[in-house]
Parts: structure tokens; C-alpha cells; sequence
């Protein structure tokens, strides 16, 4: 095949057929002149809690905020241990340790990437609050098992959704299966916004109070402030760049899954490794795996095919954590998947040519 271009990632690709929209989108919140907690983030909020199956949403700052306020709504703090993925974005860990609980990482199943409730469970202690699966890549942790695990050891569950709008298990959505669950709707996520945004989405009425009035200054009155409150709120413009956007979600999603079924079934290259299948994952990335990641990553660039990594560096080997005690050679699989994880393009709009030509670069490689 002749060489071609292939971009990890391309905005445009989505937003150029919706832009008349994006533009009244923006026209109309200019023309009401309200700019937070106004009409748009509450019809969004009403939106995105009908589409991920849930009695609520509370719209947030962005998906760190979210994990954050979910934990302070509980009351999670000092002392407390909340059980989180070796591999993971660093911005779950760091949810835990913004309230003043310690997170305690698990090391997960290899052909999965995720964590499982059976190596969760030889990590609690008494002084384990709470758990927080990591939906990662899109693919649903095993939340029936982490629901039976939470429910016989009194914990606390809540899930990263960050990167699984719309992940599903037995007719069930990413969001509906604990607690709460934060989701992040940075540009790059299968629902972006046009800059920082997140969200927390319930059943339980409580939490969404709590959450909603922790996010503004702990106050449900103006100026009346029953907790020690943050500043993460869903602004009105984004609220409505993320409306025009959900009703496309369904599409996007299905799309990501045809072309992750293309490259299950073309990529044959006995050096990569793909994880298991699972039919309710959404692909927010397709990571391929192999010991000679950096070689593959330099031959896909050259290839004109543009690749990251997810992640480089585990938690417990990020500086930011030396504090916790952790050494390299506790978590092996994360360590692992943290040497071998290259992710390949995915995205609406990918052509089929693209596609191909990713698929034949592999198996040459
Ligand atoms: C797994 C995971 N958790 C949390 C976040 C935090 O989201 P945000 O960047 O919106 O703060 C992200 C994404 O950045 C993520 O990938």
C-alpha cells in the first residue's frame, strides 16, 4: 500500500458536520447572557442521566473534579484506604489523595488491563473505605463482582467512567453500577467537550445533593456554606457544545466498535498481544501490546502512523507517589502493560483506507 497519513485522533472528523449547530449552540447562551448553572447544563445533565440509563447527573469542571467530589460527598478522608489500579491515569489516585485518603493500588489482570474484585479483595483492611474500578480503555470492569465484594466488606463503590460513555454488561451502562461514577468529557473522550468538562452521574438522590453543592462552594443557598466546598462547575458554553454532541454518541460508539472488530480479526502478527474480547466496550482506546513497543512505535511513525502511550509509567512508579512506599516489582502486570501498551489510531471517521493500511503496517511489522 502507498504510504499514508493516519492521525491518532481527529476533532474534525466529528466536528465538522455538527459546526452550524456548535455555532447556535454558542449563539444562543451569548444571547442569554447566562454563563453558569443555567438552562444548558441542566438540560444536559437531564440528557446524559437518561442516556447513561441513571436517575442523575450533576455537571462538573472536568473528570478529576468529579472522582474528587464523589469521595467528599461520602465522607472519604484521613486515614482512609480506597483501593484503585496500579494503571491507570494518574488523575484516580489522585481523586483519593486530594480528600486525604491513602490509595492503594492493585495489580490488574493482564488480558484484561483492568482490575478483578478477587485481587481487590486481598488488599482490604480495616481501614478500607472504598474501591474505585477504573473502566480503562472502555471496557466495564467486573462490577457485579466488585458490588458483591463492596456489599460483604461495607465498602464504598464508585467508578471511573472517564474513558467508557456508554461501556455495558448485561443491558447495563458505565455509571449504573455503584455508587457514583465520575466521567470526564475532555475533548479527547468519547464524548468531548471543547475544553475541560466532567460529570458525576447517581441513583442516589443524597449524593447528587451533596455533589452538586460541594461543587459550588458547599453552599445549596447562595452564600450559605454547610460544607467546605470546591469550585468545579459545568459552564453553560460547554454544557451546550455537549449537547449538540450526545445525541451522536450512539453512532461515534458504534463506529469505534466496527473498526475494534476490523483490527481484531485483520491483525495477525505473532509480536502483538490483544486483550480479550468484551462486547460491551467502547474503545476509547485500542491498545496492542508487544516487547518491542518502541521499536513498533518508531516503525508506525515512520509509517506515517501516529501512536501514544497509555501509560509509561505506572502510580506506584510516578514520582508524585515515592510517599506511598511502593517499589518496582509490586505490580507486575501493571509494570508490563506500562512497557508493552501502544495505543493505535481509533476514531469516527477513520476511512477505510486508514484502517487497512494501519492493519497491513502491523502485520508487516
Ligand atoms: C481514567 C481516567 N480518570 C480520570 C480522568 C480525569 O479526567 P479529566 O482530564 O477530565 O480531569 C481521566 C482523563 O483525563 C482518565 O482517563
Amino acid at each position: 500500500m502507498n504510504q499514508m497519513t493516519v492521525p491518532y485522533t481527529d476533532f474534525a472528523k466529528m466536528h465538522r458536520p455538527l459546526r452550524s449547530r456548535l455555532d447556535e449552540a454558542w449563539k444562543r447562551v451569548m444571547d442569554r447572557e447566562w454563563f453558569i448553572g443555567g438552562e444548558e447544563d441542566a438540560a444536559f445533565e437531564r440528557e446524559f442521566a437518561a442516556w447513561c440509563g441513571a436517575k442523575y447527573c450533576v455537571g462538573v469542571g472536568n473528570g478529576l473534579d468529579a472522582l474528587r467530589l464523589i469521595l467528599l460527598a461520602v465522607g472519604i478522608g484521613q486515614g482512609d484506604e480506597v483501593l484503585v489500579p496500579a494503571n491507570t491515569f494518574i488523575a484516580s489516585a489522585l481523586a483519593i489523595s486530594y480528600v486525604g485518603a491513602k490509595p492503594v493500588l492493585v495489580d490488574p489482570d493482564p488480558e484484561t488491563a483492568v482490575i478483578t474484585p478477587e485481587e481487590a479483595a486481598k488488599h482490604i483492611t480495616p481501614n478500607t473505605k472504598a474501591m474505585l474500578p477504573v473502566h480503562l480503555y472502555g471496557r466495564l470492569a467486573d462490577m457485579e463482582g466488585f458490588a458483591a465484594l463492596a456489599k460483604r466488606n461495607g465498602l464504598v463503590l464508585v467508578e471511573d467512567a472517564a474513558q467508557a460513555h456508554g461501556a455495558e454488561r448485561n443491558g447495563s451502562m458505565a455509571g449504573a453500577w455503584s455508587l457514583a461514577a465520575g466521567f470526564s468529557f475532555y475533548p479527547g473522550k468519547n464524548l468531548g467537550a471543547l475544553g475541560d468538562a466532567g460529570a458525576v452521574i447517581t441513583n442516589d438522590p443524597e449524593t447528587a445533593r451533596k455533589v452538586r453543592a460541594i461543587a459550588n462552594y458547599g453552599a445549596e443557598k447562595k452564600y450559605y456554606h454547610e460544607w467546605p466546598g470546591v469550585n468545579s462547575r459545568l459552564d453553560e458554553l460547554q454544557a451546550a457544545a455537549l449537547r449538540v454532541k450526545l445525541p451522536y454518541l450512539g453512532e461515534w460508539t458504534a463506529e469505534r466498535r466496527r473498526i475494534a472488530k476490523v483490527y481484531r480479526r485483520e491483525i495477525r502478527n505473532e509480536k502483538i498481544r490483544l486483550l480479550s474480547e468484551d462486547e460491551g466496550n467502547v474503545f476509547h482506546i485500542f491498545p496492542v501490546f508487544t516487547r518491542e513497543r518502541d521499536r513498533l512505535q518508531q516503525f508506525l511513525e515512520e509509517a506515517g502512523i501516529h501512536c501514544l502511550i497509555h501509560y509509561p509509567v505506572p502510580i506506584h512508579l510516578q514520582k508524585a507517589y515515592t510517599d506511598l512506599g511502593y517499589r518496582r516489582g509490586d505490580f507486575p502486570a501493571a509494570e508490563e502493560l506500562a512497557e508493552t501498551e501502544l495505543s493505535i489510531p481509533l476514531y469516527p471517521g477513520m476511512s477505510e483506507a486508514q484502517i487497512e493500511y494501519v492493519v497491513e503496517t502491523l502485520n508487516r511489522f
